[in-house]
């Protein structure tokens, strides 16, 4: 399983795992993959906390941070979280707001405890704490970028150079691919609708080719939607890729921090049961269909706000539903694979399975070149 990017990041394996929370990007870069943090959820004060933490378990192998830097979002306030939270929401209609509150109450949603904010985590996308994110993390031995949501901006890339760290970025069509390489990303991410969190309507199978043969010689390219398995890298390796980008297979593992419910809805899942919604975050992306993203398609719904006002629109009802331990009911994102992930494994687990039914996978297919396979004769 070897390729250019096990040599770039001193890896053994070009698994990518993207996730939120640092045991698993621990585990995975300790049996021979690459960790990515997803910082989006993070405070500054906090992302130093949990990248400190990964210092002190990694074993010295590379890891790496990813943020949500959206190329495109509403103008939004700056000053301290509170004052932006309180600035933000008063931007909020008012036919909006009546709406959660009818959904708060629809779902016997509790108040929370006195003290506990209610914005905790959704300002991550604004400009003000995606910078001061991205200041922490390049004071720590780190070796990728990555950005959701369009290249990162000019000066991050830069500065990304001249520390000798890669930069990645997702692209869920030719056109992004070809954006990320033109403003100086190293490792695009071709990821398809099959894939959980923001996703396009491209899929895999036939987003990677396009990606790879748009951008052969200017980038390495990161195959992501849908894989879960050794079938499915050496699949992505065969499409062109130098690798695999992966995210809902580690929200079932022994190390994941998904809750008690979110995990049980996962492992119960069908590949049938996920849905592209704009109503967590007013960009489509891709989660279990519940109760909460069934109420935002309905006819009472008033539609979605843009990127990041959705967000900050819901803060008071996701804060409730997660302190009520009924986040299942609302928001549970994964992707379509999600009807493969039947049992609780641990990380390293995983990746030796993955490497195993890649190395068998092989074998068959040149078995079959061998001569298994003779339709001439
Ligand atoms: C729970 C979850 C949250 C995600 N959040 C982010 C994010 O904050 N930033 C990002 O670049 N990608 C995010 N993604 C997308 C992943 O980076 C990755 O591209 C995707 O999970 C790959 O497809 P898969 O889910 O089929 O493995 C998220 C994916 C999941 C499942």
């Amino acid at each position: 399983m070897k390729t250019r990017l096990c040599e770039v990041f001193r890896i053994e394996y070009p698994i990518f795992a993207f996730t939120h929370c640092r045991d698993v990007v621990a585990a995975v870069s300790r049996a021979g993959g690459l960790g990515v943090l997803g910082a989006v959820g993070y405070s500054a004060e906090q992302l130093e906390i949990e990248l400190s933490w990964i210092d002190a378990h990694v074993d010295g192998k590379p890891y790496g941070v990813d943020f949500i830097m959206p190329a495109s979002s509403a103008d939004m306030p700056t000053g301290d979280p509170q004052q932006m939270y309180a600035q933000a929401r008063a931007m909020i209609p008012e036919r909006h707001r009546r709406f959660v509150d009818e959904l708060i109450k629809r779902f016997d949603l509790p108040d929370l405890p006195p003290g506990e904010p209610e914005y905790g985590g959704v300002l991550g996308w604004t400009p003000e704490v995606y910078r001061q994110q991205v200041e922490v993390a390049f004071a720590h031995p780190i070796k990728l970028i990555a950005n959701a949501l369009g290249s990162p901006p000019a000066d991050v890339i830069e500065r990304a150079h001249r520390e000798g760290v890669q930069v990645a970025a997702l692209a869920g069509k030719v056109d992004h691919a070809e954006r990320h390489v033109a403003n100086g990303v190293d490792i695009v991410i071709a990821q398809g609708t099959e894939a959980g969190g923001h996703t396009g309507d491209i899929a895999t199978m036939v987003l990677v080719p396009e990606v790879v043969d748009a951008v052969a010689g200017k980038a390495q390219v990161l195959a992501a939607g849908g894989i879960a398995r050794g079938r499915q890298i050496a699949a992505a390796l065969a499409l062109g890729a130098d690798g695999v980008w992966t995210g809902s297979v580690w929200l079932t593992t022994a190390e994941s921090d998904a809750t008690p419910e979110v995990m049980n809805s996962y492992l119960h899942a069908t590949s049938s049961d996920t849905v592209r919604t704009r109503s967590f975050s007013g960009k489509p992306a891709r989660m279990l269909r519940t109760p909460w993203t069934q109420a935002w398609e309905a006819e009472d719904s008033p539609g979605t706000l843009p990127m990041p006002l959705q967000n900050i629109l819901i803060a008071p009802a996701m804060s409730r539903f997660f302190h009520a331990h009924k986040a299942h009911l609302m928001f549970a994102p994964v992707g379509q694979v999600v009807g493969q992930l039947r049992q609780v494994r641990r990380v390293r687990d995983v990746i030796h399975e993955m490497v195993e039914e890649y190395v068998a996978t092989v074998g068959r297919l040149d078995e079959g070149l061998a001569g298994g396979t003779d339709t001439q004769s």
